[in-house]
């Protein structure tokens, strides 16, 4: 039944709670309820012409770069660079004037300077080219002084297993659109481009829903779950939870990116009964609302007691462990998942390339990744396999050039 001759064996809600299925090392239920449930069927009503989706475009100039507050494509590719010895400030300054002129054409339907292949730019497809410093950037440009302090390395955390092949990065470039192709071409261009700066250290590929497939919808993730609920949503305050709005102007609508590879075990996740996992995240699966509410966005109550005496959501769920009511506090998740190449076996690599956007990291990021380290029922089933930060300077205006006010 479950594919890995693993006895069924139900989890207790009181084991649940005190961690008694991770001890356990595992938490094994009725798979069979699984089949028993079916997602409610749910119709877009404004699917978005197709024939639109290829030419929709987004802004590439203006105070703030696209890509962190854009509604999220479906595909996306991370690449991460570390800068060859011999680049700096100046070398920085041309590498950047090149990526950002080759962004900013390709953003917009059109070829890349000396484009080799320019009949795959026309379809932007909502394309962003978002620019990302690492701290090894400022390091090789001489500028320490003005990294924002919290873009470093984050602290280790008990339930890392990183592996150098996903974790660090001196420039970043994230990469999304709509289409496919039209990620894999852009990505193409701007490696070439680095080439002579940079190196590749690593490139994390993920996707979403496709376009139109649930317009207007919280996209969901491998296990299932709808993930991106509580978000803050556009405008103030949450405004000032995302972008730096003041300081000197290479920080001034500047913001972070923490990018963290987390696998998810699927194998064990579908060893869960349907209810153990709606307890371990504190929300229902079908619905994404709370276990105290009827829908995604009604306010949970942390407080509520089930007819056991208990909390009704868990008191180590992961919604009630990564809490932020302070909407200046919050982080905004925009999250891919990705899905490798299964083991012979059949068991899948699989999980979330997890990336937030916050103002400061020090702030806002590491007391939720705190909290969810040191207790999460959650963490049973997701390993944190890679982990990068980055400063996200702000944007140029027409003929500048991402980075200027840092490097210029
Ligand atoms: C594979 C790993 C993860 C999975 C599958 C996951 C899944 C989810 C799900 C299903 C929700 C509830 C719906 C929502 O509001 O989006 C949620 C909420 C949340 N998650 Fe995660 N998450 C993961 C990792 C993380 C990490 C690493 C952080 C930050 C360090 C994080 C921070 C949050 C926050 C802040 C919320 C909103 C809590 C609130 O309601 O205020 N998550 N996550």
């Amino acid at each position: 039944m479950t594919g890995t001759g693993a006895p069924a064996r139900r989890v207790s809600r009181r084991g649940l709670l005190t961690g008694g299925a991770m001890a356990a090392g595992g938490a094994l239920a009725g798979a069979g309820t699984l089949a028993a449930v079916r997602p409610q069927g749910v119709r877009p009503d404004n699917p978005v012409p197709v024939a639109q989706v290829g030419s929709a475009v987004e802004p590439f100039h203006g105070a703030r770069q696209s890509g962190v507050t854009t509604d999220p494509q479906a595909h996306a590719a991370f690449v991460a660079f570390t800068l060859r010895p011999g680049t700096d400030r100046a070398a920085l300054g041309r590498m950047l004037r090149l990526l950002s002129d080759d962004a900013a054409r390709l953003t917009q339907g059109r070829p890349a300077l000396a484009d080799t292949e320019p009949e795959l730019s026309v379809l932007p497809a909502r394309l962003t080219v978002t620019f990302g410093f690492g701290p090894g950037l400022y390091a090789a440009a001489g500028l320490d002084e003005r990294r924002p302090a919290s873009v470093a390395e984050l602290p280790a955390f008990g339930i890392d297993r990183l592996q150098p092949r996903w974790s660090g990065g001196d420039l970043l470039l994230q990469i999304c659109a709509d289409d496919p192709l039209t990620v894999a071409h852009t990505q193409r261009v701007l490696v070439k481009d680095s080439r002579p700066f940079a190196v590749v250290r690593w490139v994390q590929q993920g996707f979403r829903r496709a376009a139109g497939a649930e317009p207007g919808r919280t996209q969901r993730n491998l296990f299932g779950q709808l993930d991106g609920t509580a978000n803050p949503k556009p405008g103030a305050p949450a405004d000032t939870a995302v972008w730096v709005t003041d300081g000197p102007d290479w920080l001034r609508d500047s913001t972070t990116l923490v990018v963290r590879r987390i696998s998810m075990n699927l194998e064990t996740w579908d060893l869960l009964g349907r209810s153990d996992r709606e307890l371990a995240v504190g929300r229902r699966l079908d619905t994404g609302a709370p276990l105290t509410g009827r829908t995604e966005h009604d306010e949970p109550d942390f407080a509520a007691l089930g007819p056991d005496g208990l909390t009704v959501i868990p008191d180590f769920s992961h919604l009630t462990r990564a809490r932020v009511t302070d909407d200046r506090q919050k982080i905004l998740r925009r999250p891919y998942n990705y899905d490798g190449v299964p083991t012979p076996e059949g068991n899948a690599d699989s999980g979330l390339v997890f990336a937030s956007y916050q103002a400061d990291i020090a702030r806002q990021f590491l007391p939720v990744q705190r909290r969810l380290a040191e207790r999460d029922l959650l963490n049973e089933w997701t390993t944190p396999i890679g982990s990068a930060v980055f400063a996200v300077p702000p944007g140029c205006p027409e003929g500048g050039w991402i980075g200027r006010q840092l490097l210029g």
